[in-house]
């Protein structure tokens, strides 16, 4: 049975930093969106595609509303997120205090289970449709999000967390049961409907030579999976991890060595990486998650985005809210960040490179860009609804918006969830704004 979205349509074909922006950038205004089975079958004007569908074909109308590909949330961690916006520490007095005693409550497979819930609900409400998730220590914490993803046959990555060190000890697995339980866990999900399984080793303070090696066997056992981690994010950080592998050359080092560093590799911040480090990544095609919500809150630093993807050995970056140290689930306030960490570079974020940055751009950082991150012919039927006057300030600015750039760069500085009209998950609605039903 068909689906089709009538409204605006905006999408990407390719990236913008390295492509001239009228290339890949898509525009449709009053544009339709065919959906069938979980994918979409065409992309054009309402004009052209209207008078060839059957006449019983239902359309939702969001006519004067824009169609995105859902958001791609490239690095985010699902059990903080009953701890968002935990006061005044730096990242690893922040990870003692807050987040090691967050995720100790999921040994409780009830408690997981809830808070997936929340959480995807909170995704769907920003028009996240695809996240790429921490989970915590526990197997069930990883069943649970994963079984309430695939409730909605959501395509999602997540994965245990690996840590045998520099933790409590509730908190704390081993190198053996880093790999055996990510194995079978691994086994149970990837692939599964659309779930991916991301081997996720937290971070190199928090795992054993041993543990990180287990990871890496993994990671060569099965290439087709994600890696995540953390890599230099605040600078006691940096300093306690090269203490800790005094062999490494540098912190990319550290998980180069043992294997770590491959395609669908994605590590968090990368804010005070060397150009020798950012070589590493660009090599073995490892990306990076430009947390920039998250990098302001804790004091961290932030990330110049322009400067890695346009250097001569330029690197992936995906865009991720990094929850709970990021401090917001929408998008578009972790693009009106990201613009801020560009200027305090020295540089901008233009609207359009933003709006890749948050769908294409994550989804290729991931290994997913032929599947999700564009509404094109046979990618994955995943869509969000923005609404282009979601607020009375938003509607009076929009008054004075000139063109297509002037109109996105409003919404990321001005918009956030109160824009999310819909989000469409495999073609099906999962979220409505108001509860209301399109005819
Ligand atoms: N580094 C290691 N773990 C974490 C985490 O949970 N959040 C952030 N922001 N950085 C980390
Ligand atoms: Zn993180």
């Amino acid at each position: 049975m068909k689906l089709c979205l009538r409204g605006d349509v905006l999408t990407y074909s390719g990236d913008p930093w390295t492509h001239p922006v009228e290339e890949v950038r898509h525009y449709i205004e009053d544009g339709l969106v065919v959906m069938e089975a979980g994918r979409i079958m065409a992309v054009g004007t309402a004009a052209e595609l209207l008078p060839g569908l059957e006449s019983k074909t239902p359309v939702h109308d969001y006519s004067g509303h824009l169609l995105l590909p859902g958001f791609v949330d490239s690095h985010v961690h699902y059990p903080q997120t009953e701890m968002i916006g935990a006061y005044g520490r730096q990242l690893i007095d922040w990870l003692n205090t807050y987040a090691f005693v967050a995720e100790q409550r999921f040994a409780d497979p009830d408690h997981a289970a809830e808070v997936a819930r929340v959480f995807l609900r909170e995704l769907w409400r920003n028009g996240v449709t695809t996240a790429s998730v921490f989970c915590t220590v526990f197997p069930q914490s990883v069943d649970a999000l994963f079984t309430a993803a695939a409730e909605h046959n959501m395509r999602i990555i997540a994965g245990k967390v690996c840590m045998d060190r520099h933790a409590p000890a509730a908190l704390c697995d081993t190198a053996e049961r880093a790999y055996t339980e990510s194995r079978a866990l691994l086994e149970r999900w990837h692939g599964r409907g659309r779930a991916e399984y991301a081997i996720t080793p937290r971070f190199a303070p928090t795992s054993t030579e041993a543990q990180l090696e287990a990871c890496g066997t993994l990671a060569r056992e099965f290439p087709d999976t994600v890696i995540q981690s953390h890599i230099s994010e605040n600078v006691d950080e940096v300093a306690w991890a090269q203490s800790l592998f005094p062999e490494a050359r540098h912190y990319a080092d550290i998980y180069a060595r043992f294997g770590l560093f491959r395609p669908r590799a994605i590590y968090g911040h990368g804010i005070h990486l060397a150009e020798e480090e950012l070589d590493c990544l660009h090599q073995s095609r490892t990306a990076l998650a430009h947390c920039p919500t998250s990098n302001f809150f804790l004091g961290s630093g932030y990330l110049d985005v322009n400067r890695l993807k346009l250097r001569d050995k330029p690197v992936r970056i995906g865009l991720a809210t990094d929850l709970g140290a990021g401090t917001s689930f929408s998008m578009l306030q972790t693009l009106n960040e990201a613009y801020k960490a560009s200027k305090l570079s020295g540089s901008s974020l233009p609207a359009s490179h933003a709006f890749y940055l948050a769908t294409l751009g994550s989804a290729t950082a991931l290994g997913l860009e032929d599947r999700v991150g564009a509404l094109a012919p046979g990618r994955e039927a995943d869509v969000a609804v923005l609404d282009w006057r979601s607020t009375p300030l938003i509607e009076y600015r929009m008054r004075y918006a000139d063109d297509l750039e002037e109109a996105l760069f409003v919404q990321m500085t001005l918009a956030d969830d109160r824009a999310i009209v819909a989000t469409y998950v495999a073609g099906q609605r999962v979220h409505a704004r108001d509860g209301a039903v399109s005819p």
